[in-house]
């Protein structure tokens, strides 16, 4: 028999703002300025199917359902675009280490670092690393986060990669709006060898085997491979990357976060979809990537729980790059996960402007994720999902910092 499901339209009104982005669309996110924030007053949205289907001022046109927001600030979900929620245990031990004046890099070696998250995940079941990511994103949607990517990389060993990346599946389907990467390359695995051979065996294991199940079971959208010193060089990411894209997997580096590598440049080469973190990025980096279409992903709450120096932000906004800000949720280098303040601190720290730092925490996360078609803005045709905020003016996120003004995140 055939039959329609009928799908009600709904009418939201009474929107002081509504920050449309749809400038920041238009231009790719790239030289982004206070117009491309597309603000209309006195505004209304009409959705159908989860989509927006018109949008205005003025007179409110009539719905089957009206929704009045109350005179509230409205704009689209954040995309936090870097996160590592899946994990067990917890490292606020190491904190206290650095505050007591002992660096990342340091503590990493003594025995703590990703690897003490790994033992701990290790012995995690896939339902406990459900939960826990659960958790995590309930946390994340309280700070105006309605699309999330999520990193594999703290098993190290083919069980565990798979079952942090079977946890997220299981997350999807109480909350689909998650992009998987898998980041088997996030650090060496432990063992009593040489360090370079064990290294030398996990990248055989991780292309020959690992990156294959990842692919045949469709657990993750993107490979992601840590570029650093005592981590993997560029040689070994190429073979790495170049491996995951022969699978149908799209790149993005952990590129120049505490040494210049040439990561940058390697992300652009390797047509990554974005180069994260880029603390120590070079000029010939930051060149490379205005003129490409890999993202610049920023992570301001890592250089700020790290007590570091900040991505070179402006300059990259000034050359042309698409930026984009994220949180890097982890339980290490970053343990805060409110977006509203890594968007405040790419501002005071980073030297965005607030229309330069909403479009990264939106626009930039979606295209991050290559999902900007449909998410990043509030135009005709894109995801009814927003954010509605209990404020006279979008600025007051952030005049008001540290203070949650967020009244509702619509998944209408
Ligand atoms: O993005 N840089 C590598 N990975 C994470 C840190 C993970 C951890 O410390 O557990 C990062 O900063
Ligand atoms: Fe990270």
């Amino acid at each position: 028999m055939l039959y329609s499901v009928y799908m009600k339209t709904k009418v939201y009104y009474n929107i002081k703002q509504l920050l449309t982005l749809e400038g920041a669309k238009a231009k790719d996110g790239r030289k982004i300025n206070k117009d491309d924030l597309g603000i209309l007053h006195n505004a209304w949205l009409c959705v159908k199917d989860n989509k927006i289907t018109e949008l205005g001022t003025g007179k409110t046109p009539v719905a089957d359902e009206n929704i009045n927001l109350n005179n509230s600030v409205v704009m689209p979900c954040f995309v936090d675009s870097h996160t590592h929620i899946t994990y067990a245990g917890t490292r606020a031990q190491e904190f206290e280490l650095r505050s007591e004046g002992k660096s990342y890099l340091d503590i990493a070696k003594a025995g703590y670092g990703i690897i003490s998250t790994v033992k701990s995940t290790r012995s995690a079941s896939v339902k406990e690393l459900k939960d826990i990511s659960i958790n995590n994103v309930n946390r994340m949607k309280k700070f105006g986060v309605g699309f999330i990517e999520a990193k594999s990389g703290y098993g190290l060993d083919v069980e565990t990669e798979l079952k942090q990346l079977e946890a997220l599946k299981e997350v999807k389907k109480d909350f689909p709006f998650i992009a998987s990467t898998f980041m088997g390359a996030h650090d060496i695995p432990p063992g009593n060898e040489d360090k370079e051979k064990r290294k030398k065996d996990y990248i055989e294991l991780l292309t020959n085997e690992l990156l294959k199940k990842v692919a045949e079971n469709k657990l993750a959208k993107f490979c992601d491979v840590f570029v650093e010193e005592g981590y993997y060089t560029k040689e070994e990411t190429k073979h790495i990357i170049k491996e995951a894209q022969k699978h149908g997997l799209k790149a993005k580096l952990h590129a120049d976060e505490f040494t210049d590598q040439g990561a940058g440049e390697l992300a652009v080469e390797l047509k990554a979809v974005s180069a994260d973190h880029l603390l120590c990025v070079s000029d010939k980096g930051i060149q490379a990537l205005a003129n490409s279409n890999t993202v610049a992903t920023i992570l301001p709450g890592t250089s700020f729980n790290l007590g570091l120096k900040y991505a070179p932000a402006k300059k990259l906004a000034e050359q042309g790059a698409c930026i984009a800000i994220a949180s890097d949720f982890n339980p290490g280098s970053n343990s805060g996960l409110n977006f509203q303040l890594m968007l405040m601190i790419a501002i005071t720290q980073n030297k965005l402007s607030v229309a330069q730092a909403l479009c990264a925490g939106i626009y930039g996360g979606a295209k991050a994720l290559e999902i900007e078609k449909d998410y990043g803005h509030l135009v005709k045709g894109s995801m009814a999902i927003f954010q509605v905020y209990d404020a006279n003016d979008y600025n007051d996120i952030f005049y008001n910092y540290g203070e949650n003004r967020l009244k509702d995140l619509v998944f209408a």
